[in-house]
Parts: C-alpha cells; structure tokens; sequence
C-alpha cells in the first residue's frame, strides 16, 4: 500500500511540541515531505536552534509515524529551526531583529555582562545569529570580557547619513559597546543626555542586518537607560541576573517590579541564580552555598516567573571574562555545561512567551 503525505501529517497531528503545546502540524513545524516506498523523510522546524527537546521531537514523531504507519519504515528528520518572533517587518526600529531581550539586574556585579556575553556566545555556537549591545554607559566591560579592547567598529554611509556597523566576533555574533566608539575613561564623565542618546544610537543608527536575538547588557538599577530602551524599542523580554543574599535580591525585586509596571509592561522571560554556590577542584561532590541557597528560584516563584538555572562560583569564569575569552567558547567543562542549559531555558521561554503573548508595545509617555 503507497503511504500518502497526508497519513504522515494525520500522524505527525498526534505529536504536540511540549513547550508550545500543540501538535507540530497546526504549529506549521512539518516541511518537505518526501515518500517513497518504504522510506518517509521530511523537516521539522523549531522555534530555536537551541531547542533542549530536539531529540525528544524526534523520537516523538518516529514512534507516532511507526505506530500508525507501520514499524518498518525508514524515517529520516532533518531538524532546522526558524526562531519564532512577535516583531513584524512592518515596524521602523529593527525591523529584522526578531527578539530584544534586556538582560537586568538591581545590584552591579552580579554579572549581568558575564551572563549577556556567555548567552550570546553559548546562542552562537548552537547556531542563533545573535546581537550583543553594551548599554552600561559608564562601565563597559564587554570589550574587555570578548577580547576587543581597542577595535574600532566601521562606519557606513547610506544616503548621506553615518551608521555604525557593529563589530563581528563570528559570523553568528555581533557586538557593539561605547568602550569601542570612545575611550572608557570618556564615557565615564558623560551627562545622562549623551548617554541616553547614545544607547538610542545603538539601536537606531546602527546596521543589525538580521538577528534571532539581540541582547542588551543593562547598567546596573532602574534608571535613565532603562526608560529609553523601552521607549526606543519594544522590548520583547527581560532577563534578572541576581546572586543569592538578601541584598542582592531586594533589588532584583525592585528591577522586576520595574518591567512589570503597567505603563512599562515588558514580559520577563526569567530569573538566573549567579554565583549560586562554590565547588572546590579537589571536592567535586561539594557545594558551599557562600551566598545562601535557593533565593532566585524563591523570587522567580515571588513573581510566578520561570526560574532559568543557577550558574556557580569558578574561577575560570572570572578568569575567562578578564581573558577576553568567555569560558562559552572553550571546550566542553563544568562551567560552560550550566551556560548552556541556561541558554537552551532562555531560548525556550523566549519561544513560549513568542507563542503566547501579544507583541510588546513601546512606551510612548511615562508619567
Ligand atoms: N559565576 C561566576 N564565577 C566567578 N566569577 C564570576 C561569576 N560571575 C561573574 N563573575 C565575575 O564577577 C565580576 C562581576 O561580574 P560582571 O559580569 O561584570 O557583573 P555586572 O555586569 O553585573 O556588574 C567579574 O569579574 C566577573 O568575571
Ligand atoms: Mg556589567
């Protein structure tokens, strides 16, 4: 009996996507098709490179396809994604940026810049084209944990008018910091007006071309910059670095409370725990909670937000982020096992939350 395209989709509609729960079909996540005799090939297309279900997808549909189609069948998947969005090609501010995600914090020296730069670089490496803007005007450390102290970005004209062209890490990542357009010394004494027209600058004046997602790396707080990236653009999410001690997270608390204001409305995408416990070399079984144990995960659930994992205390961490040389891209180890799973847990909760809710809208006035 010829099996026809049309048995394989009534079978791929009995395989839901656990995130987004619906079936693959209805998602439009099944492409190309082919049959013949004996064999079914086709794709699946999820909502992100870094999908942490991949291979559950796979098997999902191989026994849904076997089960009513016959056990003998040979079936290949050729897994693609296409990173989902809410921001449409009809809108003026980066138009192809598909997701704007601000990474924030209350408290300086959580490590808000070591997230934003091991996220993008972690998003890169499993395929994302990935932005990384440096909006921490008055300290940039980014030059300084990628490496690219003293690299001058291009400038390009178009129709008479200057645009930056953001420096290129990889052909997956791109990175712009005021620590690249003047000296950081400079930028330390500028006024809040140049400041907040600089961050406008990044976004506005500056060639993306096309991005999955582009971060932001917050300056510490709930101040100036914070209103205008959310009047310059709509910002699809927000990510809340915190460490675990009380005075830590009383100020994450006021910078959630910050994206959550009505007149602000950013959705948060979730929590990180960084710095959330110390593991000796020489005693790998153990865990010293330096800081305390568990209080991110207790302000993700404070707020009903997800909780997207706890980083630990390294020493190459540091070492990697003074370096110029993110611990994301050396090989495999402990440190970079958490990056990844908080960067899978990120980009899942930024394809739920694409899948879910309405498009951000920009802030035009704030009282
Ligand atoms: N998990 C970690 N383990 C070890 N050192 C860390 C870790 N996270 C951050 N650091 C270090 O702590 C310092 C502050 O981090 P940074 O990312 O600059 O914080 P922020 O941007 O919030 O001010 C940096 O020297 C950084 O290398
Ligand atoms: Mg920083």
């Amino acid at each position: 009996m010829k099996i026809t395209e049309e048995q394989v989709l009534s079978a791929l509609r009995t395989v839901d996507d656990p995130d987004l729960k619906k079936d693959l079909v209805s998602l439009n996540m099944i492409e190309n098709i082919i049959i013949r005799d004996q064999s079914i090939a086709f794709t699946v297309v999820l909502t992100t490179p870094a999908c942490p279900l991949k291979e559950k997808i796979k098997s999902d549909c191989i026994k849904a396809i076997k089960k009513s189609l016959g056990e003998d069948l040979l079936i290949t998947i050729n897994m693609t994604s296409n990173v989902n969005t809410t921001r449409s090609q009809a809108i003026n501010v980066l138009p192809s940026v598909k997701n704007i995600i601000c990474i924030a914090s209350g408290k300086g020296g959580v490590g808000k810049s070591t997230i934003a730069v091991n996220l993008a670089v972690e998003l890169a490496n499993q395929g994302a084209k990935v932005g990384l803007i440096d909006a921490d005007i008055h300290g940039p450390s980014i030059p300084t944990m990628l490496g690219i102290k003293g690299k001058k970005p291009a400038v390009r004209e178009i129709k008479g008018k200057n645009y930056i062209l953001p420096y290129e890490i990889n052909e997956n990542l791109k990175v712009l910091s005021i620590g690249l357009l003047v000296d950081e010394r400079q930028a330390i004494v500028w006024r809040g007006a140049m400041v907040t027209s600089a961050i406008k600058q990044f976004i506005t004046d500056c060639i993306w071309g096309q991005l999955d997602y582009l971060f932001i790396d917050m300056p510490p707080g709930t101040g100036d910059v914070h209103l205008t990236m959310v009047q310059t653009v709509p910002v699809t999410g927000a990510i809340i670095v915190t460490t675990p001690q009380e005075i830590a997270l009383a100020d994450a608390r006021k910078a959630l409370s910050m994206f959550r204001m009505p007149s602000i409305n950013v959705p948060i995408i979730g929590v990180i725990e960084n710095m959330a416990y110390f593991t000796p070399a020489e005693l790998p079984e153990n865990k010293y909670y330096i800081f305390g144990n568990g209080g991110g995960k207790a302000l993700a659930d404070e707020y009903e937000v997800p909780f997207l994992g706890q980083i630990p205390l390294i020493q190459a961490i540091r070492e990697g982020g003074d370096g110029g040389f993110p611990i994301t891209m050396m090989e495999k180890n402990l440190a970079n096992a958490a990056f990844e799973d908080i960067a899978q847990n990120a980009a899942r909760e930024i394809s739920i939350r694409n899948a879910n809710n309405p498009p951000t809208e920009k802030v035009e006035i704030l009282a």
